[in-house]
């Protein structure tokens, strides 16, 4: 039984109504009413041009709830055109933010009339970064109240340490059944805390800085995540006035403040400060991938070379050429017809490692280099579910207790295949651009939540592939 304490009565009718459009959605799908969409690929054809990367998805997804703890609007730009974050604008209007879009990929936030704290259900079980919006909520309101997060199924995906930290900067759990779906957070006062994870994690040091950024005292994040949308929040925040440093070392010190506004004065509803989010290291590191997967000759532009440094290393490995243009802000990525491409061995750890999130797409790529490939995959205890897609295409990979081995040498040839979360549908479409004949990908909702408009992206650099 879920003990739900001060959830008033409106908040409890709005998570019925949730409750009962996630019961219709799935009867519609045991009806068989699936989302049909689906990518068609004519493989074989290497890919050459130019192609431009996003903003990166798990940046925009943490800075777009941090605009709660701004006491200006801001304006955020090159944030991706993806569902993910559709889910996170919409929960922003949901809590009273106004939220203009100015072109694609720019929007101007101002959250001065946000008061309620609540995400509505349904949302946060879209999308794994629907916890960013508890911290972000409980630096604001000193309250918070989310569903469990949902996300791509990568086996258990605890968020002890999120909570541990909330703890620490003073918020109490209001729903303190360990079998909860929804998490409650209130915190009569925050404080700065020395938080030590006990697991390098992405979302929970996120959530820290997000939660300690206005807590009056100093947080001090020990073990802390070092990638680069990290860094990006804390950029973010400082450029709006907070005091963090050492974000992209694995020791964050923050000195709380009392307002985050930037330069302009009080109470000014005006000035929007613009900020750029960095761009997408996994969708640069797929669009490297499936230029040397299709033998091709590629330029990778609006990326920073050396976030994608642990991906390039391994293609070297490989015999792929890469080369960093760093005052382009692109790297080039080629692989000839008649270059022989060789094994290599991948294990999967948090920046600067080698990142899971591209463990699929170096996987698919692997079929194709010959010998005897080894993957571990340290992060994620379920990530290998796309290996049944790839056998349907004749891949050679077993499964072993933490990874797999890929026989690599032989080609793949044309499928049905499913995407079975974002980056298993990565790999899906690199195998597509790979195979001898056609493949059919179904379920790309998964594949449209973390990369923006990828059929016509890839069609621009040569690939046959379309949306139908
Ligand atoms: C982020 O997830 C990314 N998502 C993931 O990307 C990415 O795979 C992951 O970081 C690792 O790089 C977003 O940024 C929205 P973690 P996150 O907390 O933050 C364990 C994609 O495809 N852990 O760094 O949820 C956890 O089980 C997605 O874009 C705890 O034990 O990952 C895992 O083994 C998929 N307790 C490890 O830490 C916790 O409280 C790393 O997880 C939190 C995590």
């Amino acid at each position: 039984m879920i003990a739900v304490r001060f959830a008033d009565k409106k908040k409890n009718t709005e998570q019925d109504s949730d409750w009962n459009q996630m019961r219709n959605i799935s009867r519609a799908q045991i009806r068989g009413e699936k989302n049909v969409e689906k990518f068609v690929i004519n493989g074989g054809h290497p890919l050459k041009g130019e192609i431009l990367v996003s903003g990166a998805k798990n940046s925009a997804v943490a800075i777009l709830p941090a605009a709660l703890l701004l006491d200006v609007p801001c304006m955020i730009e090159n944030v991706p055109d993806i569902s993910d974050v559709k889910i996170c604008l919409k929960v922003l209007k949901g809590l009273g933010a106004e939220v203009k879009a100015l072109g694609n990929d720019t929007y101007w936030i101002s959250c001065r009339n946000v008061t309620d704290y609540y995400v509505p259900y349904k949302e946060a079980k879209k999308m794994r970064a629907s916890y960013y919006f508890l911290g972000a909520l409980l630096g604001r309101c000193h309250n918070a109240r989310a569903a469990m997060p949902g996300g791509c199924p990568l086996g258990a995906r605890p968020i002890d340490q999120h909570l541990k930290a909330f703890e620490i900067l003073g918020a109490k759990q209001l729903i303190e059944d360990q079998q909860s779906d929804i998490v409650e957070l209130h915190a009569d006062r925050l404080h700065g805390g020395r938080i030590s994870m006990d697991v390098v994690s992405v979302g929970a040091t996120m959530n820290a800085i997000l939660a300690a950024v206005k807590a009056p005292g100093i947080t001090i994040i020990e073990n802390a995540a070092k990638e680069p949308h990290i860094v990006d929040l804390a950029n973010f925040l400082n450029y709006m006035g907070a005091h963090i440093k050492g974000a992209g070392t694995d020791v964050i010190k923050i000195q709380g403040v009392e307002k985050l506004m930037g330069n302009a004065g009080e109470g000014s509803q005006d000035v929007a400060y613009r900020y750029a989010v960095v761009p997408d290291q996994i969708e640069a590191g797929t669009f490297m991938i499936a230029a040397a997967a299709t033998r091709g000759d590629v330029l990778i532009k609006g990326v920073i070379p050396k976030h994608l440094e642990a991906i390039s290393a391994k293609l070297r490995d490989c015999g792929v050429t890469v080369e960093e243009l760093d005052d382009e802000e692109a790297v080039r990525v080629c692989a000839s017809a008649d270059s022989k491409l060789t094994a290599t061995n991948i294990k999967t750890e948090p920046y600067p490692g080698y990142p899971t999130d591209m463990q699929p797409q170096m996987a698919t790529f692997l079929t194709i280099a010959e010998g005897e490939s080894s993957i571990i995959e340290n992060v994620w205890e379920d990530r290998f579910r796309y290996v049944n897609e790839l056998r349907k295409m004749g891949a050679e990979i077993d499964i072993t207790q933490n990874g797999a081995i890929v026989r690599g040498g032989s080609g793949l040839s044309g499928a049905s295949v499913n995407a079975c979360d974002l980056r298993a549908g990565a790999a899906m479409i690199i195998a597509g651009l790979m195979a001898d004949g056609c493949t059919e990908i179904t379920e790309i909702q998964h594949i449209e939540r973390g990369y923006a408009d990828i059929a016509a992206k890839l069609r621009g650099i040569g690939a046959d592939m379309k949306k139908v």
